[in-house]
């Protein structure tokens, strides 16, 4: 039997975002026995490779990170890679660890799972209420397989086998490791990105679509990553009743939103770009509104400890360094 410290872990997309903070947290907690594969060495798409990885190393436990990420272009771009890819990595792995014997898990999906009309902010039981919205529908589908697997799997194996899986529902994450490509990234990592370029080419005016008045949530990612620990680690009776059987995910929010204009401030102001920043308001706005409800967590005893002005100066130090800029 493996202490605490030496439980096997998993930690499926350890190179992204999310999973690199997981590992960072975890190992700061003390673990010494994790385990983790690049793409390169395991491709999670692939059924045998996952079979064999699994059936090999036989973790106790899996933080399943790996995914096909990316903002509205990428989605809308890409819509048959966001469902195929997500569909397959975690069918193979919540089927293959399931199979290996793996009792828990926790899977994270996304706040896209929701309708885009969803009363806001977004409660648990807002799934599966409405239509969702069409450009990231593909992605969203996956995300909802992905908690239903588990919460089937829990249903039939739950008594017999002891598996315990849960899911995770992050609003917008942001922090070191995010992705700025110039077309595929997420807010935050292309407006620091831009605002970045600009300061550097001496640019008057940074120019950004829509009106401003949107508003968003964002959750920094290592308080994301204490999230993910803390409900997998929560005691079972606790967790089951805080959830419902086929309504098994629970939401990790920042609590508060801001709006898009007041974001971009605050990012030029890290940033320290001293231009204009204009509206272009004949751009779409996309949603005014996108918060999560959050209460259940909090009611449980977890609540986000990183504003989000101290989150943006370690995202853009991190950017420098990892962009070798200055
Ligand atoms: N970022 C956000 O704002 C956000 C918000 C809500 C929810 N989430 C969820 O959080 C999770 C992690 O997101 P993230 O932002 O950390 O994404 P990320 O930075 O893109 O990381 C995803 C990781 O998954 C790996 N991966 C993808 N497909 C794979 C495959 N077929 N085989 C092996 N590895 C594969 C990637 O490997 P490569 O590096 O080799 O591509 C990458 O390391 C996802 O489930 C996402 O839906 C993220």
């Amino acid at each position: 039997m493996h202490t605490d410290a030496e439980k096997k872990i998993y930690v499926a997309g350890h190179r992204g975002m999310v999973g690199s903070a997981i590992v960072r947290e975890l190992k700061r907690r003390g673990h010494t026995n994790l385990i983790y594969r690049t793409r390169q060495e395991l491709d999670l798409t692939d059924q045998a490779a996952v079979r064999h990885f699994f059936e090999t190393e036989k973790p106790d436990q899996i933080y399943l990170a790996a995914a096909k990420v990316g903002g509205i272009h990428a989605n809308n771009t890409y819509p048959a890679e966001f469902i195929y890819e997500n569909l397959m990595v975690q069918n193979n792995v919540i089927h293959q660890g399931f199979l290996s014997g793996v009792k828990k898990i926790l899977f994270l999906g996304s706040s896209c799972i929701y309708p885009k009309l969803a009363p806001q902010p977004m409660r648990e039981d807002a799934l599966l209420t409405g239509k969702l919205e069409p450009t990231n529908e593909p992605y969203a589908i996956a995300k909802i397989a992905g908690i239903k697997l588990c919460e089937s799997y829990n249903r039939q194996y739950g008594q017999s086998h002891g598996v315990d899986y849960r899911s995770a529902m992050p609003t917008n994450l942001y922090g070191p490791g995010d992705n700025y490509h110039p077309e595929n990234s997420h807010v935050i990592p292309a407006l620091i990105f831009r605002f970045h370029e600009a300061k550097k080419n001496n640019q008057a005016e940074v120019v950004i679509w829509g009106t401003g008045s949107p508003m968003r949530e964002f959750l920094y990612v290592d308080d994301m990553a204490k999230a993910s620990i803390f409900v997998m680690e929560m005691d079972q009776k606790l967790y089951q009743n805080s959830v419902q059987v086929q309504q098994n995910h629970i939401n990790v929010g920042f609590g508060s939103d801001i709006t898009i204009a007041n974001l971009a401030q605050l990012i030029a102001k890290v940033v320290d770009y001293k231009g204009r920043i204009v509206f272009d308001s004949s751009r779409p706005d996309g949603a005014p509104k996108k918060l999560m409800d959050s209460s259940k967590l909090k009611d449980i005893g977890w609540t986000p400890q990183v504003s989000l002005e101290s989150g943006l100066v370690t995202t853009y130090r991190e950017f420098m360094k990892d962009h070798e800029l200055s």
